[in-house]
């Protein structure tokens, strides 16, 4: 089996590349260790960027996007049961849409497979060779078959517990990690947004999140300790504790109904660095991880896939090979702008059990600033909608 570009996983780096890719007339195989039926029901983020928006649009895929998506010009801050109102729209002239990762993942498997795109699913023991040389190999299991794929460029999209990053040597990756001394109990539920916006709440108890995913379904988070049980939170414990840190009106108003998904999602930030190894490029989770509170983790999966479809094109069309070396440092610019968003907006609004009570202080000054500072809410709203793509040429 020969390909161009070899992408190991099928989350959406891996297949918005096949899929940008097959617009530059590029042959990409995609190797993925779930099945169809898992990596399309895996419930994830949902805030994307005017930047992915419009790459998703470009790329072929925005249609059910651009109906079922929901504009949002703004996100409320809740702070002590107060709401302060962040508007996107007046302050950087942006907007964000809140739609589904799993929609996103379902749009673009449909695209890539009506358009005979190559995607094994449930490929098992995938392993990479020869990306230090020019004979790249990806070798993998199906069917109880081994199987061989010869390629140009090996893409590592395969998330943070991959096998692509790990297959770098050690001494040639750098690596930044922070963890957080909490995680985020997800649940999905049947009920109506209580709110048109998405509501970042801080209070005594805990950060709390209200996000949506259309008018019938929402989204809640709350902030819990990182090595909790599901069987302690029964339903009816996560609305109490939602109401009780969003408080005020909103917590009044809350509509409740059953629920579909409950998950815990661990807090982390790291980043490996670089994001080339000869031919293999890293691309998404598989390089770098933002806790979710900026809601950066898949917009930087598009991104940087964005940057490598642009130099493996240069590539293929004129030979140039100056984007792919410049692959890494133009992500990880992004990247760590994001890194910063991310972890300044973790820091603010959760509580940080047992630190010392100073750090506390300067937290709440530093949200008692944001509620009442235009300039403060500007960079706030500019980092939110995302900041521009940068040239690469
Ligand atoms: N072999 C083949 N496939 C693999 C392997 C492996 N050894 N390890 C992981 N995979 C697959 C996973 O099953 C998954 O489908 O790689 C895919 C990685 O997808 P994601 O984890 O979704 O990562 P990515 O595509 O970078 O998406 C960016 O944005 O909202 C965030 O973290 C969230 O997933 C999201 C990310
Ligand atoms: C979500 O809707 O799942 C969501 C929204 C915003 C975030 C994180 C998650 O910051």
């Amino acid at each position: 089996m020969r390909t161009q570009v070899g992408i190991v996983g099928s989350g959406p780096a891996g297949l918005l590349l096949s899929q940008l890719l097959h617009l530059q007339g590029i042959e990409a195989v995609i190797l993925e260790r779930r099945s169809r039926h898992y990596v399309e029901g895996r419930i994830r983020a949902g805030v994307l960027e005017q930047g992915t928006v419009d790459v998703l649009s470009e790329a072929g895929v925005g249609e059910r996007m651009r109906c079922e998506g929901l504009v949002h010009e703004g996100i409320q801050l809740s702070v002590h049961g107060r709401l302060h109102r962040v508007d996107f729209k007046a302050l950087v002239g942006g907007a964000v849409t809140v739609y589904g990762q799993t929609e996103v993942t379902k749009d673009l498997i449909n695209a890539r497979l009506a358009a005979d795109g190559q995607i094994a699913f449930e490929a098992e023991d995938v392993t990479i060779h020869g990306f230090d040389g020019d004979q790249p190999r990806i070798r993998f299991r199906q069917d109880g078959r081994r199987r061989e794929l010869a390629c140009d460029f090996i893409a590592g999209c395969d998330g943070f517990h991959g096998v692509c990053r790990q297959s770098v040597p050690q001494a040639a990756l750098t690596i930044h990690e922070r963890v957080y001394p909490f995680a985020w109990l997800g649940m999905l539920v049947e009920a109506p947004p209580v709110s048109d916006e998405l509501i970042y709440a801080y209070h005594e108890r805990g950060f709390a999140l209200f996000s949506m995913r259309s008018p019938a379904r929402s989204r809640l988070y709350i902030q819990c300790t990182p090595d909790e049980d599901l069987d302690a939170w029964p339903d009816q414990r996560i609305w109490d504790e939602l109401r009780a840190r969003l408080g005020g009106e909103t917590a009044d108003a809350l509509p409740t109904g059953p629920s579909i998904e409950k998950s815990f999602a661990p807090m982390r930030s790291f980043v490996a660095e670089p994001m080339r190894f000869g031919r293999l490029f890293l691309a998404g989770d598989a390089a770098h991880i933002v806790p979710p509170t900026g809601a950066k983790g898949l917009n930087l999966a598009v991104a940087d896939v964005r940057v490598l479809a642009r130099g493996l094109a240069a590539f293929y069309t004129s030979g140039r090979t100056d984007l792919l070396e410049s692959y890494s440092a133009t992500c990880l610019r992004r990247v760590w702008k994001a890194q910063r968003f991310s972890w300044w907006m973790t820091s603010m609004l959760h509580r940080f059990p047992g630190r010392n009570p100073y750090d506390d202080r300067v937290q709440l000054a530093e949200l008692d600033y944001l509620v009442s500072s235009r300039a403060a809410q500007q960079a706030l709203a500019e980092n939110y909608v995302g900041l521009p793509f940068e040239a690469e040429e």
